[in-house]
């Protein structure tokens, strides 16, 4: 077999025999998780891996666990922080009423951040504002639901705090565990809900949608069914931020016009 027929070989059995939906995701990412998989399992190519993967059914779930896209932060890109803080203040001078949805929120660091910044900001009025946080992934809203994080070797909260000048009064910090818990007050401004962006429809009357380093990995058609839920979703004059290294696709481009491109932040049109 090509290489090319292999890989397709491949993508054919997650799909049908793994049940991962391998044709929503763009060829690169599967290209490089699969890569990843290879060389880990010091298989020589696509075919030896392919006869690994079918014996293995370790290898069949380490496969779909590096799938997983679920890498997230407090205050992410600190910098586009700063454009969400604009956006919130604006909303807060002229609404009374802030609806935001955080979709694909991994495991709530974004939303409890959206939080933590309007609590955290004197111009913008805490007490209006509702998010809510949806995933497709239940493990993942299992732990946002929770609101602990560890700190660890490859996650350093503090560190992603660092963009509060008082984090302690957001999160309480366990130095026996070496844990971070959300404090009730920035939870309680948070709903936790499963969606699917592709499959999901559409919601209604947000001002604020953050939709954030999903769309990296899917593949164009599907991006562009979750950009039209997503405009359907937002009230008219809503923001929409999207990750650093995201567009919008040309198709939609009439959607959303930019109000601040270095950050990715978009008012519906
Ligand atoms: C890389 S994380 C991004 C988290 C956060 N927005 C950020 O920027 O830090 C991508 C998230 O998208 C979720 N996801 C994948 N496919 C999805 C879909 N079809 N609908 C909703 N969420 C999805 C994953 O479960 C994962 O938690």
């Amino acid at each position: 077999m090509t290489t090319d027929d292999s890989f397709t070989a491949l993508l054919e059995y997650m799909e049908t025999d793994l049940s991962f939906a391998t044709s929503h995701y763009n060829d690169s990412y599967l290209d490089r998780r699969i890569t990843a998989r290879i060389r880990r399992t010091r298989c020589d190519d696509y075919d030896e891996y392919f006869d690994l993967l079918q014996s293995d059914p370790d290898e069949q779930a380490a496969l779909l666990d590096s799938m997983s896209i679920n890498v997230t932060g407090f205050f992410r890109n600190p910098g586009v922080w700063d454009g969400i803080r604009d956006v919130l203040r604006t909303l807060s001078s002229t609404t009374d009423r802030l609806e935001i949805w955080s979709a694909a929120c991994a495991d709530g660091r974004e939303p409890y951040s959206l939080s933590m910044l309007a609590h955290d900001d004197p111009r913008i009025d805490e007490s209006a504002v509702r998010i809510l946080a949806t995933d497709i992934s239940e493990d993942a809203l299992e732990v946002a639901r929770n609101g602990v994080y560890e700190e660890s070797r490859t996650t350093d909260i503090e560190g992603e705090l660092d963009y509060l000048s008082n984090p302690d009064r957001y999160v309480e910090y366990d130095s026996t565990a070496e844990t971070y818990r959300v404090r009730d007050s920035v939870k309680e401004r948070v709903t936790f809900e499963r969606h699917d962006l592709i499959n999901g429809g559409p919601k209604s009357g947000f001002n604020l949608v953050t939709c954030r380093n999903l769309f990296i990995y899917i593949d164009t058609e599907y991006k562009r069914t979750m950009l039209e839920t997503i405009a359907r979703s937002l009230r008219p004059d809503g923001y929409l931020v999207i990750g650093k290294s995201e567009t919008i696709p040309p198709a939609l481009k009439s959607e959303f016009s930019a109000t601040d491109n270095r950050h990715r932040i978009y008012e519906r049109t």
